[in-house]
């Protein structure tokens, strides 16, 4: 390949970028994994909200995959982890999403300070985009963790909150 005639970025921006693709693409197979679940469970619906979420994850990764070709950088894709498969119930799996999207938004937020103390200009306006979006995130997970806990042990309203969230 021929060598790059950008601006090269720091090579600490570089990898934890690498890193942040793999991240991503494990928060999209935590959610498919969640949507078989439901699926399993006759829950459409929760099964719907999962796949949906999950490929938001994989275009989440596919804009850190572009960012770094885009600038002229290799990618170097790394393993995937599996993800946890066994859920004790709508809420433990919309409990531990909520806090799978905690732990990003700290990911991320540690990257856009990376980016600021190398000085990355074109990666903190790239990042700030993921800022926003894990509010939006950890929101959507929230308002699902809360009206499970509203809805208790009621399988009709377990049944009505599917039905809402089919419609996603
Ligand atoms: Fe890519 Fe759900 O954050």
């Amino acid at each position: 390949m021929n060598e790059s005639t950008q601006t090269p970025m720091g090579e600490a921006v570089r990898d934890a970028m690498g890193e942040q693709i793999k991240h991503e693409f494990y928060s999209a197979y935590v959610y498919l994994s969640m949507a078989a679940s439901f699926e399993a469970a006759n829950l459409p619906g929760f099964a719907h909200w999962m796949r949906h979420q999950s490929k938001e994850e994989m275009e989440h990764g596919m804009k850190f995959f572009d960012f770094l070709l885009d600038r002229g950088e290799p990618v170097h894709l790394q393993a995937i982890d599996a993800p946890p498969h066994a859920y004790r119930s709508a809420l433990d799996a919309f409990e531990q999403a909520l806090e799978h999207e905690k732990e990003i938004t700290g990911r991320i937020h540690d990257l856009y300070d990376l980016a600021v103390r190398e000085k990355d200009y074109p990666a903190q306006v790239m990042l700030s985009w993921f800022v926003t979006e894990q509010v939006e995130e950890e929101k959507s997970a929230t308002e699902v963790v809360e009206r499970l806990r509203l809805a208790g042990d009621d399988n009709t309203a377990l049944l009505l909150l599917d039905a809402e969230l089919a419609r996603r």
